[in-house]
């Protein structure tokens, strides 16, 4: 534990506004939009089965670690990252690990601002029954328009910066703690709901074959690094997302705990939204592999067709905007906590510099989805570069990081006292960060480049 006084930003009022702040980080379109279509494009049960094996070996210790860091250091990870290497005694260039981590959030938020966008598009379809009673090959229309379109992109992306700038202006204790509380629950009830529905179309078995039925030869190196950096995207880790947060985390608070309750949480809104999801595209005969377009291409045909599914399909699209927004309020709080402490700026400025300047990148990946679709770099368009730089190698590369910071550079003595986990759960946590989350990250890597 530690008694530092406080956060210059705030604090969380509990250790239960902590768990819904930092399950609004984790919960979101990681779970929703984006683990159904990489399963999909991936294979299904092999990648599933990385991915979760990702999250229990990789992601639950790093999630420890992270919070921890937060709440010593109790600055922006930048400077978090700089007091502790003094303390630790080690090189100061640690801090370049909050550096690489806000330049990430920044280049993730440029694009989930995008994907929330059209969340946001869909509220309104959704009000006006546009899914009522429609073919797949209707629904499939209905997403190709909005993709063609420029214009009502950017509409929707930037009354999304707008709306995640204006909340992040309000700091720590402002409505989104409320939100939270009423969001999570809710989200849980609604995809049961769906997962209920799912199992009556006809497509259930074949669903669950392929989540759960893992066959090893359809994954290759790509797949393992994919899988095992949405490990780390969907719980928020290796961007100091999480470490902002454990910085207004109140002290005397289990970290362990906690962070069991926030990765279980996430595990079963994915898990859940892959059940609800893939019945669908067997049943109507979609692709598995459709891409970033397969949430609104599969679940409004449900909404179309189900009793009640004007206001599920409504209130679906309204949760994952709301869920998409508590996350994007933490992929910007590290640079706004940097700019407020280094640059001296009041936080409303820190929040519309920041915000304008993700704005613009945002447009560029918009573009990428239509007039710029064939620019491209690496095989990737803007879009899919984003997210492969970001997802794929700085979120890993940052988790390695905090794994090889708090396992090796920290003495033992400090992080056993932050930490207060009985001894042997110590001892498992201690050789999951020292040794295996360093190790199992960097053959990855390895594997990916062919070295190995
Ligand atoms: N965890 C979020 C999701 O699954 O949608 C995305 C995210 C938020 C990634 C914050 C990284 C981050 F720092
Ligand atoms: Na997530």
């Amino acid at each position: 534990m530690t008694d530092k006084t406080q956060s210059i930003h705030g604090q969380w009022s509990s250790r239960f506004a902590f768990i819904l702040a930092a399950t609004g980080s984790a919960v979101g379109l990681g779970n929703i939009w984006k683990f159904p279509y990489i399963a999909g494009e991936n294979g299904g049960g092999a990648f599933v089965m990385v991915y979760l094996l990702c999250v229990a070996a990789l992601g639950v210790p790093i999630m420890i670690a992270e919070i921890m860091l937060g709440r010593r250091g109790r600055k922006s990870p930048i400077n978090t990252m700089q007091d502790l290497a003094t303390e630790a005694g080690a090189d100061p260039r640690w801090q370049y690990l909050g550096w690489m981590g806000m330049v990430a959030g920044f280049l993730i938020l440029a694009y989930y601002s995008v994907i929330a966008g059209w969340a946001m598009a869909y509220i309104v379809k959704a009000f006006f029954g546009s899914f009522m009673n429609s073919s797949a090959e209707e629904i499939q229309r209905l997403f190709e328009n909005l993709m063609a379109s420029p214009v009502q992109q950017i509409f929707w992306h930037t009354a999304f910066m707008l709306i995640t700038m204006q909340l992040v202006m309000r700091g720590v204790q402002g409505g989104l703690e409320k939100a939270v509380r009423f969001l999570i629950p809710t989200l849980f009830v609604i995809l049961i709901f769906l997962v209920g529905y799912a199992m009556t179309s006809g497509g259930y078995q074949q669903a669950m074959t392929f989540l759960f039925d893992p066959d090893f030869s359809k994954i290759d190196a790509d797949a393992v690094l994919t899988a095992m950096g949405h490990a780390f995207f969907t719980l928020s880790l290796g961007m100091g997302a999480i470490m902002v947060y454990g910085s207004y985390l109140p002290g005397h608070v289990s970290i362990a705990k906690t962070t069991f309750y926030i990765a279980g949480a996430d595990t079963i809104v994915a898990l859940l939204a892959g059940i609800a999801i893939f019945p669908l595209v067997f049943a109507n005969n979609l692709e598995t592999g459709a891409g970033p377009g397969l949430i609104f291409q599969t679940l409004p045909l449900a909404f179309g067709h189900m009793g009640g599914g004007w206001l599920f399909g409504l209130l679906f699209f309204v949760l994952l905007f709301f869920a998409a927004l508590s996350s994007s309020i933490s992929l910007i709080e590290p640079a706004v906590a940097w700019l407020v402490e280094n640059k001296n700026i009041q936080r409303h400025q820190a929040c519309v510099w920041s915000g304008t300047a993700c704005w613009a990148l945002g447009v560029g990946v918009v573009f990428s989805f239509n007039i710029w679709s064939d620019l491209k770099l690496f095989d990737k368009n803007l879009f899919q570069l984003l997210d492969y730089l970001t997802a794929n190698l700085m979120l890993p590369l940052g988790g390695m990081a905090i794994a090889i910071f708090a396992g090796w550079m920290m003495k033992t003595a400090d992080v056993e006292q932050e930490l207060e986990i009985p001894s042997q759960g110590f001892q498992v946590w201690q050789f999951l960060i020292k040794y295996l989350a360093p190790v199992a990250v960097f053959l990855v890597f390895l594997h990916v480049l062919g070295v190995l």
